[in-house]
Parts: C-alpha cells; sequence; structure tokens
C-alpha cells in the first residue's frame, strides 16, 4: 500500500523536473536570441521559480513517503542504499535551485552546474527504485543453470538443478544481496543458512526454524506469504522445499544421494521431465567403469557381455553354451565386475553350487534368471543378502515350500517366476499369502 503510494507520488518531481528542464531550454534560446529583457523571458522566470519551488516541494514529500517505507524494514542492500543516497542528493539540490531562483542568488554557472547534476542523480534514483519495486533483470545476474542429463539421478544435483530454481523465479527477485528487502539475502549456500537476527531461512532438517520455509506455507490471504506479489509457489514446490530441508538441506547431494519419496518422484516425473521407470533402481547407483584387460578377460572366460544402456557401466551378462564347461576361475573372471552385473543370465545351464556364494555377492543384481538350472532350496540361502534383486526366475527348477523362508528374506524381490516347479503345485495363491507384495507367475 505504502509502496504504492510513494511510487505515485515520486513521478511529481519527475515530471516537475521535465517540465522545468523544457522551460530552462526555452529561457536559454531567447538568451541566445537576445532576448534577455523582454517580457516573455522576464514572465518565463517567475514562472520558472515557481515550477522549482513546486519541484523542491514535490521531492520533499516522496522522500517523506519513501522514508516511512523504509521504516516498514522491508528494504535493505545497496541497491536500496543507492536509492536513498540518490533521492536525497536530488531533493537537496531541487531546494538549493528553488531558493537561488527565489533570491536571484549565486551566479548562472554555479545554478547550472547543480542543475546539470540533477539529471544523473534522478536517472539512477529512477533505475535503482524501478528495480526495488519491480524487481532488477535477474538473468542478468544469475547464471542459467546447468542442464542436467534428466534421466540419470546422480547427474541431477538437487540444490542447483531443482531448489534453487524454485528461489530464483519466486524468491530472489526481492531476496539477493542488492536487494534484501526484509534484510534477506537468498543467493548464496551461506546466505540461505545463516541469519544474525534470527532464525535463518534455512535451517536443516527443521522445518519449524526455517523461517523461509515457514513463510512460504502460509495461507495466500496472510499479508505476511511469500512471495508477497507475483506468482506463488505450487503445492510440488513446496513439497519439494519441505523434503530438501527434511534432507538436511544438502547443496551439493545428487537425486541419487538421497531417498525420493513416492509422491515426488512423480513431481520431479511431471514438473521437471525427470525420467525414469520406478524399476531403474540402477539409475540410482553408480557403477565404477571397467577397463578394457578386465572386460577381456571376462569374455575369454566365456562369458557373453552387454552394456545395459550406452552411457552407464552396468552390463547384462549372460552365457550362451553348457557352463559346466566353466572352471571356478572363469567363474572367479567374474569378481572384478561383480558390481557392474544387473541382469545375470543362467538360463538352462548347470550351475556349480560354489557359484551361487559368488553371484550371492554382486551387489547391484537386479535380475537373475535361473530357469531350468539346477538351483536347489539350499542354494537361495546364498542370495537373501542381494539388497536390489528385483527379478527372480526359478521357472522349471526343482524348488519347494522349503525355498519360502529363503525368499521372504530378500529384500526387494517384486516378481518371482516358478512356474513348473513342485512349489508351483501348492498353488500361486498360498504362495503369494507367504510372499505378500511379489508378483508371482
Ligand atoms: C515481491 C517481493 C518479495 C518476494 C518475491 C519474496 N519476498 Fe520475502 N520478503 C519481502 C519483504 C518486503 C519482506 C519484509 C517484510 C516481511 O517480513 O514481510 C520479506 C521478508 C522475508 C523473510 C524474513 C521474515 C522475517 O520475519 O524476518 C523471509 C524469510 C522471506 N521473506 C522469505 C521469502 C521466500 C522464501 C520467498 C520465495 C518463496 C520470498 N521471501 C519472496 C518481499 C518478497
Amino acid at each position: 500500500m505504502l509502496s504504492a503510494v510513494h511510487r505515485a507520488l515520486v513521478h511529481l518531481p519527475i515530471g516537475f523536473f521535465l517540465l522545468v528542464l523544457f522551460m530552462e531550454l526555452m529561457v536559454w534560446r531567447r538568451y541566445k536570441m537576445g532576448e534577455k529583457n523582454s517580457a516573455a523571458v522576464t514572465n518565463t522566470h517567475q514562472w520558472l521559480s515557481w515550477m522549482w519551488m513546486a519541484l523542491a516541494a514535490s521531492s520533499i514529500i516522496a522522500l517523506i513517503s519513501g522514508t516511512l517505507l523504509q521504516n516498514s524494514g522491508y528494504y535493505a542492500g545497496q541497491t536500496f542504499t543507492l536509492h536513498r543516497f540518490t533521492a536525497y542528493a536530488f531533493t537537496i539540490l531541487s531546494c538549493l535551485v528553488a531558493v537561488a531562483h527565489q533570491y536571484r542568488a549565486w551566479g548562472d554557472k554555479i545554478s547550472f552546474f547543480l542543475k546539470v547534476t540533477m539529471v544523473p542523480l534522478v536517472m539512477l534514483a529512477g533505475h535503482a527504485g524501478g528495480e526495488l519495486s519491480a524487481g532488477p533483470e535477474l538473468m542478468a545476474i544469475v547464471p542459467e543453470p546447468e542442464h542436467p542429463n534428466l534421466s540419470a539421478e546422480d547427474t541431477v544435483r538437487v540444490y542447483p538443478h531443482i531448489i534453487q530454481p524454485i528461489f530464483e523465479t519466486k524468491c530472489l527477485r526481492c531476496h539477493h544481496q542488492g536487494n534484501a528487502r526484509g534484510g534477506v539475502s537468498m543467493d548464496s549456500p551461506e546466505a540461505l543458512l545463516t541469519d544474525s537476527l534470527g532464525d535463518p531461512v534455512i535451517y536443516p532438517g527443521d522445518l519449524e526454524r526455517s523461517l523461509g520455509y515457514q513463510r512460504m506455507i502460509l495461507s495466500p490471504w496472510d499479508h505476511r506469504v511469500m512471495p508477497p506479489s507475483g506468482p506463488p509457489l505450487t503445492y510440488h514446490e513446496k513439497r519439494l522445499v519441505e523434503w530438501w530441508i527434511m534432507e538436511n538441506a544438502p547443496f551439493e547431494a545428487s537425486l541419487a544421494d538421497l531417498n525420493i519419496p513416492a509422491d515426488l518422484l512423480q513431481v520431479l516425473q511431471s514438473d521437471f521431465d525427470y525420467r525414469t521407470q520406478s524399476s531403474a533402481f540402477y539409475e540410482k547407483v553408480k557403477a565404477e567403469p571397467i577397463d578394457s584387460n578386465t572386460l577381456r578377460a571376462v569374455v575369454a572366460a566365456g562369458w557373453n557381455i552387454s552394456r545395459l544402456a550406452q552411457r552407464t557401466h552396468f552390463l547384462d551378462v549372460h552365457r550362451k553354451g553348457r557352463l559346466d564347461s566353466l572352471s571356478l576361475d572363469d567363474w572367479q573372471a567374474l569378481e572384478p565386475i561383480a558390481a557392474n552385473i544387473v541382469w545375470f543370465d543362467l538360463s538352462n545351464q548347470t550351475v556349480p553350487a560354489a557359484a551361487f556364494n559368488l553371484i550371492g555377492k554382486m551387489p547391484n543384481l537386479y535380475r537373475l534368471q535361473l530357469q531350468n538350472t539346477n538351483i536347489d532350496n539350499e542354494d537361495l540361502k546364498h542370495l537373501t543378502d542381494l539388497q536390489h534383486l528385483h527379478t527372480l526366475n526359478l521357472f522349471g527348477t526343482s524348488i519347494t515350500d522349503e525355498s519360502i523362508p529363503y525368499l521372504t528374506k530378500m529384500p526387494v524381490l517384486q516378481r518371482l517366476f516358478i512356474g513348473n516347479t513342485p512349489l508351483y503345485e501348492i498353488g500361486v495363491d498360498s504362495v503369494a499369502q507367504w510372499l505378500p507384495g511379489v508378483a508371482i507367475n
């Protein structure tokens, strides 16, 4: 409200100033034409004096409204300091010139100098004032965010790619170092985390003490809600900021480093074009690159390997031909790449018992195909520590209901194929009851 009044009031002195400049120009022209003492010139001079008085008076009024506005505590920062300084200077000069005119004091030179000085002052004051009320052109001061590869979690950095852009579009206009409304600046991690006066904008892990969060979740009718004008925060944006604060407000972490609740995964997909199938866990974990010598040794040991996707180091490993021709050394060739194996296909093979121990140590194994192999109930106990095993195919094996205790221990098992096994005879429904949440075929 007050800021609207101030904005209206400052246009008066600006208008007067333009008028006065124009009239001064006219008088000066007549001077040049040698009409120094003509009635018209004397007349205009008198008018000019009045105009300067009006200019000085309106400047003072604008200054008072500005001072009241300042006392509201809304404004701080370099832009504001510049605005205030130039406005004071302009008002003082306009008063001096008005007095000089009225009493025809001082020489023309000094008067001229004062008037000329006022031109840059009013321009600076106006520019800074405009920036304060409308916000500066942010693009000029904020570097373009880097574009992450939004389909791979480990390249999406939560703060610079998700949180900071929210602040940039919804808060920074009024909360950066040049224009720190309410003394709050949000353009650096330090500024977000520190506040000398009370609670900081962001308090990692504590929503109550995160003043910025508290102010943005107020109802839109609360006059303290942030942002006070312009497009409000969407529900999704508030939710993302809330989640980030509760994850301890990390500034370096990537999506893969944090827990993403299901609702936010959807938000990321819909609002940020973040693409992932819920099954694509291997985008959450990093795989180390494998040097070519190691790869060659694996291939030489009789394994077929292919990359899961072009830019990952995750592998799909399978074997055509009979496995019993593989020596234990050949199995051990897999050890250096154990963390890279995501899909492992041993179907229709004879798997030596010792191999299950090795398979159980493939930390990122996601899909294991053991259909028509010699695996038995006991072998399964080696597989219960696999933290990512999502799909297990035991079709055509000899497993029975004694495998259930091992199967229930598998932490993330989602799909289980048991067709053509003794276990299947018991009935899919019974097995499903033992293994809630697992799709059984
Ligand atoms: C249009 C300008 C504008 C925008 C945009 C804006 N604010 Fe503010 N903000 C202000 C003003 C003015 C104040 C000081 C008056 C007040 O506290 O209400 C302020 C004060 C604050 C304070 C300090 C409150 C206190 O009690 O010290 C916080 C924190 C804050 N804003 C956070 C935000 C956040 C977070 C956003 C973005 C979601 C935001 N602001 C967007 C103008 C803005």
